[in-house]
């Protein structure tokens, strides 16, 4: 299993996006994490296609689109267009899961989904073998920045039972709240991709993501 860091630009300084980016690709980060934000399935509005578009340039990372939008599967396309190579749904934001997912492969892209705190693993089970990848949120997602909720350990831990019980390789990707302080954990809980915003851009991202890389290396 691969061990993935993808750095979220929500907490990036968009002043000088594309120096940041650089700084996170050149130390080591495979994926860039992308929170679309609608103001409708999260209170809150964060960008979209267009700048995706201009990033996609500046970058050879894996773009990860991960979509906090209702009835994402309007938008499947369209992010593909403007350089997604993964788009992560919401189970809670679709009208139908399935349809979602086949618009996504359609589309030439890799899948995921995503579950919210509040929603139960046993909720992902029919759909694992239809993903490349499950997404637990370990915040309610619309903001950058908060505290990682510790119940979501246990919940890594059963999405990885899981997909071994299916015999699946399927990643799992923690998204909200991961620190250096707190990582080791997410991993041993059976998470191999980590997103993290303000952990990598509050501070030195070139610094930050070495020091993430560094810890993602020791459990290759
Ligand atoms: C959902 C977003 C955030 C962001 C990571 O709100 O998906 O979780 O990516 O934010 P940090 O790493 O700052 O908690
Ligand atoms: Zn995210």
């Amino acid at each position: 299993m691969k061990y993935i860091m993808a750095p979220s630009i929500l907490s990036a300084d968009f002043k000088v996006l594309g120096e940041q980016i650089r700084l996170t690709e050149e130390n080591g980060a495979e994926y860039l994490h992308f929170d679309v934000m609608d103001g409708m399935f999260v209170p809150s509005i964060s960008f979209g296609m267009p700048v995706l578009k201009s990033i996609r340039s500046a970058t050879n990372q894996i773009m990860d689109a991960h979509l906090m939008i209702e009835e994402p599967v309007r938008y499947v396309e369209a992010f593909g267009k403007a350089g997604a190579e993964i788009v992560t749904v919401h189970l809670e934001a679709c009208e139908n899961v399935d349809a979602t997912i086949e618009k996504i492969r359609e589309c030439g892209m890799r899948a995921g989904l995503s579950i919210c705190p509040e929603t139960g693993e046993e909720k992902l089970e029919r759909y694992l073998s239809k993903v490349d990848m499950v997404l637990v949120m370990s915040v309610h997602p619309g903001f950058g920045g908060q505290k990682f909720i510790p119940e979501s350990l246990d919940k890594i831990r059963a999405v990885r039972r899981m997909i071994c019980e299916q015999e699946l390789e399927v990643d799992i990707q923690v998204d909200g709240g991961i620190y250096l302080h707190n990582v080791r954990e997410v991993l041993d809980a059976g998470a191999n991709i980590i997103v993290a915003g303000s952990a990598v851009f509050g501070g030195d991202p070139a610094e930050n993501t070495r020091e993430f890389m560094e810890i993602l290396k020791s459990y290759e």
